[in-house]
């Protein structure tokens, strides 16, 4: 992970480079910044979620967390944290939170696959975009998942199915089950080899209107390393930089182009 230093660093380097819409030559991109990402929708379900974010914050109850993503790296890969703790340290803000449901309502993917679950707040950002779409969402601590269920029913989710176990054991099975992965969100492990690998597997099943995001791509080196082998990857077209998301689009009508955009 970068030092406070280092992420305001590469802030300023983002800005630097970043466009407003005013300078996107591309159309595609240029709609997609003004009609998806810039737009600020008012949703009665945002609100049930951001009320449930809210009960998860008050929540003191205990559980051991099992983070696969820091086993072999951190000798406290489990450890007991209060429901509220997990929250407040990995549930998704509530900025991007809207993000994942407006680009999600936009595109329309019929199959959407998740890696990390969590208390499952960006779960439901997803799958309560469209109850049609179907939500795939991987995790492997039990603990966890048991608490992300509870939340799916608060919140009457009936559209996702939450598979529980090692990324490296469960994405191949659930992927080879898939005709395509109209949308995949990585926010699991942010390391760079496990991040390049998860990008393969669901490379396999990807259509030209599938849609990439990337959580923290500026998290580490070896997170922004992903990233560019990423973009620099042959079947990607259009990368959107946001600084916490990099989208990744595989038109293949469109050249193949980098953007850097403030959200
Ligand atoms: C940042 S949290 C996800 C937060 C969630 N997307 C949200 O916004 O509410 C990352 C999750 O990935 C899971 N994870 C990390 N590495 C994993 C692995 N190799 N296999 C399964 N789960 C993993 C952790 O258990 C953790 O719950």
């Amino acid at each position: 992970m970068l030092s406070t230093l280092g992420l305001t660093k590469r802030y300023f380097d983002f800005l630097l480079r970043s466009k407003s819409r005013y300078s996107i030559h591309s159309p595609f991109v240029y709609e997609l910044l003004t009609r998806v990402i810039s737009i600020n929708s008012q949703y009665q379900v945002v609100q049930d979620i951001e009320k449930l974010r809210k009960k998860l914050l008050k929540n003191s109850t205990m559980i051991e967390v099992t983070d696969l993503g820091t086993k072999g790296l951190s000798n406290d890969y489990k450890r007991k944290r209060t429901i509220s703790e997990i929250t407040r340290r990995y549930a998704i803000s509530p900025k991007y939170g809207k993000l994942l449901f407006q680009l999600a309502k936009h595109f329309k993917p019929k199959t959407i696959i998740e890696l990390g679950t969590s208390l499952g707040l960006s779960t439901a950002y997803l799958a309560l975009s469209d109850k049609d779409y179907k939500v795939l969402t991987l995790d492997g601590c039990p603990q966890t998942a048991a608490i992300a269920k509870q939340n799916f029913e608060s919140l009457e989710m009936k559209n996702v199915e939450l598979i529980v176990g090692d990324f490296d054991k469960t994405l191949e099975e659930v992927i080879s089950k898939l005709i395509s992965v109209d949308l995949a969100f990585f926010d699991g492990n942010h390391a760079k080899e496990p991040t390049l690998n998860y990008f393969e597997q669901c490379l396999s099943k990807v259509n030209e209107h599938s849609l990439f995001i990337f959580d923290d791509i500026h998290w580490s080196i070896g997170m922004e390393e992903a990233w560019e082998e990423i973009k620099g990857h042959s079947e990607v077209t259009v990368t959107i930089d946001l600084f916490q998301f990099g989208l990744i689009f595989f038109r293949k009508e469109q050249a193949k182009q980098h953007f850097s955009l403030r959200y």
